[in-house]
């Protein structure tokens, strides 16, 4: 890593799920402010990665490589130091001196309907890139979820912090904490230098169409009305997408080996209440939704209390006006059709059997 301002800079990240929602924003985002920093990008392209999301980042900053974390040989491939091969550009990067952990299995409604991916994926898979960040001492930094910590009373004041006890409701947040467990062990008996972030619900763009804010816009556009689960009072605590990437770049060049971290922005609003604002800006009446079957065991709330993010690493956001992320959001989601279209009709058809299985 590169010294720079007192933080250490990597100059080869591995970001794997770079290909998917926060993963490629991150990627984006890295590649914008720290154009010396190569990143590869390591993703299976299931349904929810895209090649594509990583255009526009030049060449010489960026290696694809399609694989599967539960691949050990493959994960090897990209990390072993003599690895890097020459990118696109022909320029031959160093060896990976950090891994940002992105991919997994991120969908509640799949968990619910089959376990078993997220299983392999986000238990075995960590476990697969442990292992290599041990054998090569990489710097690690797991990328995980507020949800880890179950849920909170809806009426109440309290929020989750890194002290909180890890109670999953979910098959999805028992899977990422069983994940979350495994780095806290490899860093302790192994000395793997990880680190941890647990964040908030985000949104932006490059959201994958099955998630609560871009199924409702695109609903809008596809003239179908919007689902809302149960009676829309569970509560989320929204975070920019671009502010998750800043507070995991601060973490990771920053951040204290064998912390963890968690991260929000006080965004705490109810899903009707951020259905009624989509409806709002995209000049829809009020009560054009539809009330759907509530997920079984379905969290309540979420909120989150980011007090040590900001008093040991100087983080801040800087996107914390949700209306404002909600309308460019909309913008972006309108403005490309052809990014969502085809995965709509699947994932609509994949809702139709999934909640008639519920019902
Ligand atoms: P996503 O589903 O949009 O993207 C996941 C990416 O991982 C995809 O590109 C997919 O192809 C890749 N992937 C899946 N299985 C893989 C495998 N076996 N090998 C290699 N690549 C694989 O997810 P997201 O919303 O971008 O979430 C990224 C991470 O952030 C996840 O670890 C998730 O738990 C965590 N997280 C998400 C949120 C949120 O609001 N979306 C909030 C907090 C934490
Ligand atoms: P989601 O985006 O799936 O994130 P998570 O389950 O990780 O919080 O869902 C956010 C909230 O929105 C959650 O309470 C479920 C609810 N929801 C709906 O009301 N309608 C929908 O169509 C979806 C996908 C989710």
């Amino acid at each position: 890593m590169n010294r720079q301002n007192d933080t250490l800079v990597p100059r080869h990240i591995l970001v794997t799920g770079g290909a998917g929602f926060i993963g490629a924003n991150f990627a984006r985002w890295v590649a914008r402010r720290y154009p010396t920093t190569h990143i590869t990008v390591f993703d299976a392209l299931t349904y929810a990665g895209k090649r594509d999301n990583l255009a526009g980042i030049p060449d010489d900053a960026l290696t694809f490589v399609r694989g599967d974390i539960c691949d050990a040989d493959a994960v090897d491939a990209v990390l072993r130091p003599t690895a890097a091969d020459a990118c696109a550009s022909g320029h031959t990067p160093p060896a990976v001196d950090a891994i940002v952990h992105f991919a997994a299995e991120s969908h509640n409604d799949n968990a619910i309907a089959d376990a078993a991916p997220f299983l392999r994926t986000n238990v075995i898979g960590t476990y697969t890139l442990l292992e290599a960040a041990r054998r090569y001492d990489i710097r690690f930094h797991h990328i995980s979820t507020d949800e880890v910590y179950g849920d909170l009373p809806l009426d109440g004041v309290e929020r989750f912090n890194e002290d909180s006890a890890y109670r999953p409701s979910s098959p999805y947040a028992a899977s990422k904490a069983a994940s979350d467990h495994l780095v806290r062990a490899w860093h302790r008996t192994y000395g793997v230098r990880a680190t941890i972030s647990n964040c908030s619900n985000n949104y932006g763009p490059y959201q994958h169409v099955e998630k609560f804010i871009p199924r409702q816009i695109t609903n809008i556009l596809c003239g179908l009305r919007p689902k809302l689960y149960g009676d829309g009072h569970a509560i989320r605590d929204w975070i920019n997408v671009e502010d998750h990437c800043s507070a995991i770049w601060a973490v990771l060049t920053r951040g204290t080996i064998g912390r963890t971290y968690v991260i929000g922005t006080d965004g705490e609003m109810s899903n009707a209440q951020v259905l009624r604002a989509i409806l709002r800006a995209m000049d829809r009446p009020g009560d054009d939704f539809e009330h759907v079957t509530d997920r079984p065991g379905a969290d309540r709330r979420y909120a989150l209390d980011a007090a040590r993010i900001t008093a040991e690493l100087g983080w801040h956001p800087r996107h914390a006006d949700f209306e404002q992320g909600l309308e460019s959001t909309i913008r972006w989601y309108v403005d490309h059709p052809q990014w969502w279209r085809g995965d709509k009709a699947v994932t609509e058809r994949r809702y139709a059997r999934q909640t008639g299985e519920r019902s």
